[in-house]
């Protein structure tokens, strides 16, 4: 009888869960849930990526500790590495010199530009230097140290406007319509800036006084020269510029990057989201889809936690195919659910199919957790649709139809190669399910007597598996009733 009623209670459980498979999912860690389309796969595990398209071929370039980069012949992979940028730590004598961040990779002219980051977490001692070489081979590239340093005795020049109140990690570069190349960065402090570069890009133009261009800012109160007041404040880094005529498009990072307690993650919205506006002028200023300007807090979220499975995108990069199409890619983390099992569950218990045997009563316990190290962010992309000049990241391998190839004077890669990513794994319900596979069958040993029902912070994906569970447990219910 006590048997019977527990039961039914978990019956009831498993069931009154299942039937939010129709439903919205009652999102409980995301609240933006379906919002967004899932990622496809790029089958790669990177933090910050960097996609470079050139001869056919995508370039993948990943930061720390050395710099380095894997080719592949889609966006899907598979990605093989080539080789590193640096063989040893940077030129620049700074902290965190033996691991370069955050690198964005351009090739001009025949030659091959990969700049990076020197920092460390939450130091505004920061430094952007950049390699060079004349193949994409492993093997060639010369570093040419900093162009840029901030901070308090922070290095050449670190004490000039905006150096001084700004923070160089997270660079990236724009060649914009009339030949001009641009050098984008910052983060937290006072967000994102731009100064120009000069034509070889191994120097800033008039660097003791660069023509520098502030793009973004979150005005909140408080001095906003007080950097340890400012520190962690205004969560905007990351930066990207795109184009795509007759529009120049920002994109950067919004909120918490990492270090994520599955425990205590931080209020839905303010972990990483990608956030946009765009300008008829490289130089800004930058507005929003409602008007708001990017330097009074403005940009649109474009991309963010959805399905609950995909967490904190960010670190991204637009890439164009020759098609014409652009590639919104990024990194996220993904929600593995574990499912705890009593101990006497049988072995024959297939997980990885989700085939269950089920010859006796138990409850499962469902629970999700995410990737706290930077080696589980993993590389995500969408394809970009525009309407009335605006861009949204849509599901799918297909590019969308009718893009105008975009007049553009970006690198030779960008206009040259016919390479299409073909072939690549759409994430959807299929491979999100390889994902739980594996962790399930990966976590399948990890019993527990616990009787404990379906946790709340249950999802669609997971309730997919229970459902199917508690199919076959009740199947097997009122088979031995009757
Ligand atoms: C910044 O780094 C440089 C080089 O390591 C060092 O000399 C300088 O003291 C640092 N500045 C601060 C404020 O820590
Ligand atoms: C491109 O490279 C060639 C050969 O190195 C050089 O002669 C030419 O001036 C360069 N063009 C530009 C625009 O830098
Ligand atoms: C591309 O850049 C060159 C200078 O490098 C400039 O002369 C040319 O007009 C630009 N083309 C377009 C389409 O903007
Ligand atoms: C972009 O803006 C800058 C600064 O306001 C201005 O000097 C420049 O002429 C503008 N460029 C174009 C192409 O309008
Ligand atoms: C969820 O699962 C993880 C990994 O098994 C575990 O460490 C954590 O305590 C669980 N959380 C809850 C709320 O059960
Ligand atoms: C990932 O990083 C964590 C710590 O951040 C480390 O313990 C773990 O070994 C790393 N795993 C791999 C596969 O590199």
């Amino acid at each position: 009888m006590l048997l019977s009623s527990f039961l039914a209670f978990g019956l009831l459980t498993l069931f009154d869960t299942s039937r939010s498979l129709h439903l919205a999912p009652r999102s409980t860690l995301t609240d933006r849930d379906d919002e967004y389309p899932l990622p496809n796969k790029g089958n790669l595990q990177i933090h910050d990526p960097n996609v470079l398209l050139y001869d056919h071929t995508f370039y993948a370039f990943k930061g720390a500790p050395s710099i380095q980069y894997f080719q592949a012949p889609s966006m899907g992979g598979p990605w093989t590495l080539v080789g590193k940028v640096l063989d040893g730590p940077s030129i620049i004598d700074k902290k965190g010199q033996t691991r370069p961040w955050a690198p964005t990779a351009i090739e001009l002219n025949g030659t091959f530009y990969c700049f990076y980051a020197i920092s460390q977490v939450g130091s505004q001692n920061s430094s952007i230097g950049v390699a060079t070489s004349h193949s994409i081979n492993p093997g060639s590239w010369t570093d040419h140290g900093a162009l840029i340093n901030t901070g308090t005795g922070g290095g050449d020049l670190s004490d000039v406007f905006p150096y001084t109140v700004s923070n160089a990690i997270d660079p990236s570069v724009i060649i914009d319509q009339d030949g001009k190349p641009w050098l984008a960065f910052g983060s937290f402090w006072t967000d994102i800036w731009q100064v120009p570069l000069t034509d070889n890009m191994l120097s800033i133009e008039n660097p003791s006084a660069p023509a520098a261009n502030h793009l973004t800012f979150i005005d909140l109160p408080g001095d906003n020269n007080d950097l340890t007041h400012l520190q962690g404040t205004r969560p905007e880094e990351g930066s990207w510029i795109s184009y795509r005529t007759p529009y120049y498009y920002l994109w950067f990072s919004h909120g918490r990057c990492c270090y994520f307690d599955p425990e205590k993650l931080p209020p839905a919205g303010q972990e990483y989201s990608i956030r946009m506006g765009r300008s008829l002028n490289v130089s800004g200023p930058y507005v929003d889809k409602d008007g708001q300007s990017l330097l009074e807090g403005g940009g649109q979220t474009v991309y963010g936690s959805n399905h609950d499975m995909v967490y904190a995108p960010g670190g991204l990069g637009v890439v164009t195919t020759d098609v014409g199409a652009d590639i919104l890619y990024f990194h996220y983390r993904m929600f593995s659910i574990h499912l705890s099992l009593p101990e006497n569950a049988p072995s024959h218990i297939a997980y990885r199919n989700i085939q269950a045997v089920v010859t006796d009563i138990w409850i499962f316990t469902v629970n999700m957790t995410v990737g706290l190290g930077f080696n589980q962010s993993l590389l995500g992309w969408n394809y970009l649709d525009y309407e009335d000049g605006w861009p949204t990241p849509i599901s799918g391998t297909e590019a969308p139809v009718s893009q105008p190839k975009k007049s553009t004077n970006q690198s030779s890669s960008a206009t040259t190669s016919n390479a299409q990513p073909t072939s690549t794994q759409p994430v959807g319900a299929q491979s999100s399910s390889g994902q739980a596979h594996s962790t399930i069958s990966s976590l399948a040993q990890t019993h527990s007597a616990k009787p404990s029902s379906v946790s709340t912070k249950s999802v669609d994906k997971s309730i997919l598996y229970v459902s199917f569970l508690a199919l076959a447990f009740l199947l097997h219910f009122a088979s031995a009733v009757s």
